[in-house]
């Protein structure tokens, strides 16, 4: 069965106002797999506005709203199809025709899906607004379109300064906690202002990772330039074309390691930007199960279903996603203990192109002579070497920081402290 379409929806009008709803309050929906729902809370069934048995065992599209791109509701099936969490900025649309936006995060949970939804307010969810109006008007309304709108999507965001989805949900959950906690006056969370950091560090690994791709692509011509001034000296080039090969095989190794290094860099980033958005999921579901308890103490109606055995699911998805951001935290720390194994090998790479370097100078100071062009080229040699060296001491700095600090998190998170990487 097409687990996304459940069901046909009669079109049905819409009015251009707002339902409201508190910042304070989360709401979430529980479905079975193929997206009909279960269960959810009274905020769920109050802001919808439906009565609870109009939302029972029916498709979750039952509060779809046309201006909606199809290509958000294809990203969200795709990645919890795969048991992997999601998190998108929907428009729902109340039984009376008005809307409200939600930030909602889907997560994998026994028999279906879970989904637990904040109001909100960050400068993203600003610029996303405008951007799904963009979409809805760029590609048709179909299913072809919803595959068409996920790469017009994928550019917007990069656009924007987002690699890919996984990014993009990262930095619009934790800026929507930030912005919801200052509305509700309360202080930052201190584990995501932590993540802040890290991803700031791991943004200059990256950065500093391609300064050294781009000083080796300047320097790749110096190995077969050297040669030729060899073959120019004759008999007494026989050094210079000896060092042009140690040249050339320490450069063959480190354009040989360049993709893993890059990579390597890049898993770090990404680790970081997965425990990230893990952390957060963990935060308001933990929240959403408090509200949850308080609101079956208060109403007889809440859950609309056996509050006890929800109640249950909750809590087990909250105590499964705070293990999960423990691994995730675990994760960055090993990443980034690899990529430091990496520098390493890169660092004995460097070594050996200083020595190379250091022969070249002697050997041109030699040939006084002829020494121009042989010149230049050891001073390229030069300004390879102090890019990579310089870059790899920051990227160690970087690197250090955020094996620190992840394991610093781990234990802000859950008190458990992270094996050194
Ligand atoms: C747990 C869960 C929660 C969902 N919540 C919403 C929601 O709040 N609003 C919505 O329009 N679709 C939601 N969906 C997606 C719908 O199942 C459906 O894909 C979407 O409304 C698009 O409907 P369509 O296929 O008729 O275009 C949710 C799906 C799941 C699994």
């Amino acid at each position: 069965m097409d687990t996304e379409n459940v069901g046909t929806r009669p079109k049905l009008p819409v009015v251009d106002a707002e339902v409201p709803f508190a910042f304070e309050e989360l709401f979430f929906s529980r479905t079975d797999w193929r997206g009909v729902i279960q269960a959810g809370n009274t905020v769920f069934q109050r802001v919808s506005i439906y009565d609870w048995n109009e939302l029972f065992q029916k498709p979750h599209n039952v509060i779809r709203h046309p201006d909606m791109p199809k290509a958000v509701f294809w990203l969200l099936w795709d990645m919890i199809k795969r048991g992997e969490p999601v998190g998108a900025y929907v428009k729902n649309r109340a039984k009376d025709g008005r809307y409200y936006w939600v930030f909602a995060i889907v997560t994998p949970i026994e028999g279906g899906y879970l989904s637990v939804r904040l109001k909100p307010s960050s400068p993203i969810f600003t610029a996303i607004v405008q951007e799904y109006a963009s979409l809805l008007a760029a590609v048709p309304d179909s299913k072809a379109g919803a595959k068409a709108g996920v790469e017009v999507l994928s550019r917007r965001l990069s656009a924007l300064g987002f690699d890919d989805y996984a990014s993009f949900m990262a930095a619009a959950l934790s800026q929507e906690i930030a912005a919801r906690d200052q509305r509700l006056g309360r202080r930052p969370d201190a584990a995501i202002a932590c993540f802040d950091e890290l991803l700031t560090a791991a943004k200059s690994l990256l950065k500093q990772a391609d300064l050294i791709f781009e000083a080796y692509a300047r320097s790749e011509y110096v190995p077969i330039n050297l040669r030729v001034q060899a073959a120019h000296l004759g008999q007494s080039g026989t050094v210079i074309d000896t060092i042009s090969s140690n040249y050339n095989l320490i450069s063959t190794e480190i354009r040989n390691n360049m993709d893993r290094f890059i990579a390597s860099a890049a898993s770090v980033l990404k680790t970081i930007n997965d425990g990230l958005f893990l952390l957060c999921t963990a935060t308001i579901q933990r929240e959403a199960e408090e509200q949850f308890r308080r609101e079956i103490a208060l109403s007889q109606d809440a859950g609309g279903g056996d509050r006890d055995a929800e109640m249950r699911l909750l809590e087990a998805q909250r105590s499964h996603y705070r293990e999960k951001t423990i691994d995730g935290l675990a994760a960055i720390n090993d990443r980034a203990g690899s990529f430091r194994r990496d520098c390493a090998e890169m660092k004995r790479l460097a070594a050996g192109l200083e020595v190379t370097r250091i022969m070249g100078k002697m050997e041109s100071a030699r040939l006084a002579v002829v020494k121009d062009g042989l010149n230049e080229l050891i001073d390229d040699l030069e300004a390879f070497q102090t890019t990579i060296t310089e870059n790899l001491k920051e990227i160690d700095t970087n690197n250090q920081n955020i094996q620190v600090k992840a394991r610093k998190l781990a234990t802000l998170v859950d008190g458990l402290a992270i094996e050194a990487a």
